[in-house]
């Protein structure tokens, strides 16, 4: 392994999960975005929404993306808005190998209701908003996530199954 390996996907696919358990196993670092950006600005991620706006996250999520993928042997799981934005995508494409992690908008909800991560897009919505905003942002979405070099079904996938279709 030489570049890092990024995992993308919607909120609540799993890739913090996943990605910490490909780095223990291979043995290498992994990073999460959105605590690398809480540990850069000294902010929680709901904290910059509220203080300064999406938009303004964005800018720097941007930023500490390529900070991040400067790094090779490292697994990383981005935010669920980060290929999605600015010139990110292209970043990923070129900077790193990448999976998404495809779940059903369905599995996603249940996922997102038992989270405890708080998650400024979604605060307070009702269970039946819920599926409403995963289905329709996530049909935005998708076209930027199937960009990603491997897609896997996040419900089926063992770490074992991803790491022989990645690296053998
Ligand atoms: C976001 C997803 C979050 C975080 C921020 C915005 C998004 O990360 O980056 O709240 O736009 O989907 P997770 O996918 O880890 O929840």
């Amino acid at each position: 392994m030489d570049l890092p390996l990024t995992i993308m996907g919607f909120m609540g696919s799993g890739k913090s999960t996943l990605g910490k358990q490909i780095a223990k196993k291979m043995g290498v670092d992994f990073t999460d975005l959105d605590s690398y950006i809480e540990e850069s600005t000294g902010k929680s991620i709901p904290s910059i929404f509220k203080k300064y706006g999406e938009d303004d996250f964005r800018e720097i999520e941007s930023q500490c993306l390529r900070e991040v993928l400067l790094k090779p042997n490292q697994i990383v799981a981005t935010g669920g808005g980060t290929p999605c934005h600015r010139n990110n995508l292209e970043l990923i494409k070129t900077l790193s190998t990448s999976v998404y992690l495809q779940v059903s908008p369905e599995a996603l909800v249940k996922r997102l209701l038992r989270s405890k991560n708080p998650r400024p897009l979604i605060q307070g919505k009702s269970n039946d908003d819920l599926l409403t905003y995963v289905q329709q942002k996530l049909k935005k979405r998708e076209k930027y996530y199937l960009e990603a070099n491997y897609i896997v079904q996040s419900d089926q996938i063992q770490v074992e199954d991803l790491l022989t279709l990645i690296f053998f």
